[in-house]
């Protein structure tokens, strides 16, 4: 990349760094020397009951296996909440925004413990012990937050689960999971939209059947709407909770405790749980929010992401309040009920850092400027994006247009697995380059493995690996440790495999050149296309199917599937069928883009689907195939692109 888009590090006079380009140097070689000390001496900023004397022990060989931290013990809930309340109990820890309704709550970090303990209280009094799970899925409502450190506070390990789940997909992972309560809402509306929570929650725990493990439902009434509730299994949230008392002592953990699991996809089978660790995490998340999003008193950082996914529980929850900063949160759409609602809200609540994804910056983009300019957007002094990547334009609008050319921008590329930032820069401490996510954060060591799985130095390209383990790693794969051991470990034996490929350029600086498996990243969903042709596989008048990610201006990625329908069957198969067929199975999010039925699909002799044909020609490029002679039917190529040509 030429110099010539560096933004260098004082380009931002209105951007007070946390640390001067020579301290994060400093940094960066003290962790290179010295890992076991540094982080040591990173986990000194979250509180622990008793401070653990070791860092790592474990191995990325054979039977993988992560600790860290292992003799330390604490409590997460005591991290984010206890810790602050002497010296700033006062300071507004959650902004709560709802859409129509006026004002945002302001819960202070001394509310936000009275709400953890009645909750806390009301969870053990429902039986819940440490070490079960608790499933959450509600809207982004301050009783998600308390939720999350409410089950931190009694040891029990939360899944969120996305309230873009299908009742399909949400039973599965209760039944996967064994998760013993749910805490839910009645209802929410998205835009001019009313997403039934506890109707899909009912329907889910109807599938689980036999296998339901859970027992009590914890309803919290989001609107007046009428929802029907069983005697014995469901309360009313604020009915059942409030009346406890607000004060728990929390369950001190063992830090290799699970804190949390949290559903993601990968490129073969169901969507797994990934296991966080609570010691490893709490400094993890305290200490990559601390580098990239430094906040100082009064700033207000306002993360968009849902709090199902990781940068929900990271960036939203477990590392703005370990740092005991204010984090805000909004049930808002970016464009309802007008274009630049996002942007209101920036102004109206003094909005100082912005984390949001790429999808919603390219949303704001096709807005136009005008809706930009019509807000102030003067309280903005950082701006920040991760999940999918951003392109070289879009991160420079973001920055002029958004950030008046004024706020750093600062793009990070993390994981579920990796549960906090791995790559991404030190805002005002090292210079930034448009559509780069930067460096390694200090104390990570990356790696860029060839197709043997030979580790390239230098400038150089090649699959993104991690040769040393980090405090926020995922320990196991719920229930699964071989998968674990194969997805992350087998494919360059001794590193981490992340999945995507990423290149280095002569300054270190990386650039993410997309996934390597079959994951696509839909809006910043990740879904993995196995997921889609699974569920099509259920269809009788289906024969086979392939999805496909293709390009999209907005959402990054979107869906395409091609499906070849049974003959001889009475009720052929429609497109439109087929589209409700995967979002009824998996979510709204997975809703396929395009559907094409076609007659047959490439295929090499060994029967393998060429993939590489599909993408290129759901993307509209119907020439310069390349080498076709290893196909068993090359003029299937040629009937399929009729089909896609046909439909535009
Ligand atoms: C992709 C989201 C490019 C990547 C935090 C990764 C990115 C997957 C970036 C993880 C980025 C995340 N630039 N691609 N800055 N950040 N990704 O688990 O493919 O939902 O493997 O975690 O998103 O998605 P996940």
């Amino acid at each position: 990349m030429s110099t010539l888009s560096l933004i260098p590090t004082h380009s931002h006079p209105h951007y007070t760094a946390s640390m001067s380009p020579a301290e994060l140097q400093a940094m960066r070689a003290h962790a290179q020397q010295n890992p076991e000390g540094f982080w040591l001496e990173q986990a000194r900023r979250i509180h622990w009951h008793r401070k653990p004397t070791q860092g790592f022990r474990g191995s990325f060989e054979g039977d993988v296996s992560i600790k860290w931290y292992d003799d330390g013990h604490l409590n997460a809930s005591v991290c984010c909440i206890d810790r602050h309340l002497t010296a700033r109990g006062d300071q507004v820890a959650l902004i709560s925004h709802r859409e129509g309704r006026p004002g945002a709550e302001q819960i202070t970090y001394a509310m936000l413990h009275e709400r953890v303990c009645r909750l806390a209280n009301a969870l053990t009094d429902l039986g819940v012990e440490k070490g079960e799970r608790v499933a959450i899925s509600l809207p982004m409502i301050s009783e998600a937050v308390v939720a999350m450190l409410a089950c931190a506070r009694i040891g029990a390990v939360h899944v969120v689960l996305f309230g873009g789940f299908s009742a399909e997909g949400i039973a599965e992972r209760l039944m996967d999971s064994g998760a013993v309560l749910v805490i839910t809402a009645s209802e929410a509306r998205r835009g001019n939209k009313t997403i039934p929570f506890k109707q899909t929650m009912d329907d889910a725990l109807l599938k689980c059947g036999q296998n339901c493990t859970v027992k009590s439902v914890l309803v919290v009434r989001t609107s007046d709407a009428a929802v029907p509730m069983l005697p014995g299994r469901d309360y009313d949230y604020h009915d059942f909770v409030d009346g406890f008392e607000p004060d728990f002592v929390p369950v001190v953990m063992p830090a290799e405790a699970p804190l949390f699991m949290l559903y993601t996809s990968g490129s073969t089978g169901k969507p797994k749980a990934v296991v966080h660790a609570t010691g490893g995490y709490m400094v993890w998340a305290a200490y990559t929010m601390g580098m990239v999003y430094a906040q100082k008193p009064g700033d207000v950082l306002w993360c968009t992401a849902d709090v199902a996914w990781i940068t929900g529980h990271t960036s939203v929850v477990y590392g703005p309040l370990a740092n005991g900063g204010t984090t805000m949160i909004s049930d808002s759409l970016p464009n309802a009920p007008h274009a630049g609602r996002w942007l209101d809200l920036i102004d109206d609540y003094k909005v100082t850092m912005l984390f949001t994804s790429p999808t919603a910056v390219r949303a704001m983009m096709a807005d136009g400027d005008a809706v930009v300019q019509a807000h102030s957007l003067e309280t903005l002094r950082l701006l920040g994006v991760a999940g999918e990547p951003i392109s070289s334009d879009v991160w420079m609008w973001y920055h002029d247009v958004i950030g008046r050319g004024k706020c750093p921008v600062a793009d990070t590329w993390w994981q579920t697995e990796t549960a906090g930032v791995v790559l991404g820069p030190v805002p005002g401490a090292q210079p930034l380059k448009p559509g780069s996510a930067s460096t390694p954060l200090p104390g990570l060591d990356l790696a860029l493995a060839d197709p043997q799985g030979r580790i390239q130095e230098n400038s150089a390209e090649g699959s993104l690996c991690i040769a040393r383990s980090w405090p926020g790693q995922a320990r196991t794969i719920w229930r699964d440790h071989e998968r674990f051991c194969k997805t992350y470990f087998s494919m360059v034996p001794g590193f981490y495999f992340t999945g995507d490929g990423a290149r280095r350029d002569d300054d270190g600086y990386y650039w993410i050149t997309g996934r390597m498996d079959d994951v696509i990243n839909v809006a910043g969903h990740r879904l993995g296309t196995a997921e889609v042709e699974d569920v099509l596989a259920t269809d009788h008048r289906l024969l086979e199917s392939a999805a496909v990610g293709v390009p999209h201006p907005v959402k990054g990625q979107a869906l395409v599937v091609f499906a070849i329908a049974r003959k001889n069957v009475t009720a052929q198969p429609t497109e439109a069928g087929i589209k409700r067929m995967v979002a009824d199975a998996l979510g709204r999010y997975a809703m396929p883009e395009t559907v094409y039925l076609v007659p047959d699909l490439p295929r090499t002799r060994s029967g393998k689907i060429v993939r590489r044909l599909l993408r290129k020609i759901a993307s509209g490029e119907i020439e310069n195939f390349g080498d076709l002679s290893t196909l068993t039917d090359q003029e299937i190529v040629q009937t399929i692109c009729n089909f896609v040509q046909e439909k535009h």
